[in-house]
């Protein structure tokens, strides 16, 4: 079986290649800043910009044979038949990734005495976007803000180089010294990138015009995408409040046009309270069911494992069994005061607790059990085929799970062992209601 990722190629790997491509990128954005003072400004000379300029070049070229190494793990040779795929992809690699390499660590601009083609040491630029999306893919509960960190940092690139090339294209006295040219040309670009444009410095000549419109339609659009940006990652911070928020403003509705009577209106509010603190507003069988199966079953597992684990019914059982029960727990919500099923209802489903406290009812409002996390109820019914010999009613707010005869059927198959317990305790637990009944 073919088990690799579309993107293995670009896996985050070990600690060691994590801490190369963070001193790549560094060196990279060194770079970046560098390149276009250099077009502008006399610091080609200067100690620091050698050191970055010969630490770049170095970097660079350590960094082919790595990649390849890098390549060669991820997509091992092998004698599967589908090895003709191997080739294409490596074809691929090399012409997209190795050749952008390549061009980035030659310093044409030395060898052919031409400064301006050090601006195609820029390429290496990909490289560090590439690995963005990789820290992004590695990291996935802080994506949102690693994104917005990425965007800031290419608009800080973007920005810096506009500056540049405003000064470069700017004719006659800026400044005074390089600084202050700097920091005018700096003022400028963000004034006219974010179209607020205070008219202090104009553009004179024609060439100065079209670089001013061409960065203000680009503001334009940089700025638009960071605000769409924010609005969505605002939008998805957190869907259990979305829907809890949605929730109250549908319930504010309905109350104040009188649908609901006033008795009800605190019980509303409470419930949807619950489920937002306790994260149950976001539905997760809607993700979970464009999972594979395999997968679907490890999720399941996870987000059930406090209550899996606690169930002393399970103990000893295997993860492949405990994966297909999880799979089949449904959740369910209870309110104080809520009844879950009423004494001689038909049962096709039993019950596992997993917070909150419930009532077990029998012989006219006598309570005879309660039942709490961990504990099971409703297996009378499923499992000796009668009607319910209790009523069971929330106490409390609860969070359980319902597993359908059918599914019981299912998972209790792989298990005969477990069956027999929750057969066992069926009997024991009927055999006391009857005798109570009869007492
Ligand atoms: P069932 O009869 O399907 O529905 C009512 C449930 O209450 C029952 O299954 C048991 O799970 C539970 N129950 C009934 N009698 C007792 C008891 N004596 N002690 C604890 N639980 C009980």
């Amino acid at each position: 079986m073919n088990d690799r990722s579309p993107h293995r190629d670009l896996e985050p790997g070990s600690a060691g290649a994590i801490a190369w491509n963070a001193i790549v990128s560094l060196v990279t954005t060194a770079m970046a800043i560098l390149v276009p003072l250099e077009l502008v400004f006399s610091v080609r000379s200067h100690p620091a910009a050698r050191l970055i300029d010969a630490c770049f070049t170095i970097v660079c070229l350590i960094d082919i044979p790595f990649r390849l190494q890098q390549f060669r793990e991820a997509n091992p040779e092998s004698a599967d038949p589908d090895e003709a795929l191997h080739r294409p992809r490596l074809l691929t690699f090399m012409f997209r990734w190795l050749s952008l390499d390549l061009i980035a660590a030659i310093p044409f601009h030395y060898l052919l005495g031409t400064p301006r083609l050090e601006l195609l040491r820029l390429v290496k630029l990909a490289r560090v976007g590439q690995f963005m999306r990789v820290w992004r893919r590695g990291r996935l509960r802080f994506a949102d803000q690693m994104l917005i960190v990425f965007v800031l940092y290419w608009m800080l690139l973007v920005g810096h180089g506009t500056a540049c090339g405003w000064i470069a294209l700017r004719v006659g006295p800026m400044g005074e010294n390089a600084a202050t040219e700097y920091v005018d040309a700096v003022y400028w670009t963000v004034t006219t990138l974010t179209t607020v444009g205070y008219g202090d410095i104009t553009p004179r000549t024609d060439a100065e015009k079209l670089y001013a419109v061409g960065t203000m339609v680009a503001g334009l659009a940089f700025f638009g995408y960071l605000v769409g940006l924010l609005a969505s990652i605002w939008g998805k911070r957190d869907p259990a409040r979305a829907r809890f928020e949605a929730q109250i403003d549908r319930l504010a509705v309905a109350v104040r046009y009188g649908y609901i009577p006033r008795s009800l209106e605190r019980r509303l509010y409470d419930y949807h309270y619950y489920m937002w603190q306790h994260r149950l507003g976001y539905d997760e069988s809607e993700f979970l069911s464009e999972l594979p199966r395999n997968l679907r079953a490890e999720v399941s597992l996870h987000l059930k494992r406090d209550l899996l684990e606690r169930c002393e019914l399970f103990t000893g059982t295997d993860v492949d069994f405990m994966k297909e029960l999880a799979i089949h727990l449904r959740p369910m919500v209870l309110t104080p005061g809520d009844t879950v099923f009423r004494e001689g209802d038909e049962g096709r489903e039993m019950y596992f607790v997993a917070r909150g406290e419930l009532d077990v009812i029998a012989n006219e409002g006598r309570r005879i059990a309660t039942m709490g996390p961990g504990d099971f109820f409703g297996e009378i019914a499923l499992i000796l085929d009668v009607p319910r010999t209790a009523t069971v009613a929330a106490r409390s707010y609860c969070d359980v799970y319902t597993l359908s005869g059918s599914n019981f059927d299912r998972v209790m198959a792989r298990r005969p062992d477990v069956h027999a317990r929750v057969e066992r305790e069926a009997k024991r637990r009927h055999g006391r209601s009857t005798a109570d009944t009869d007492a």
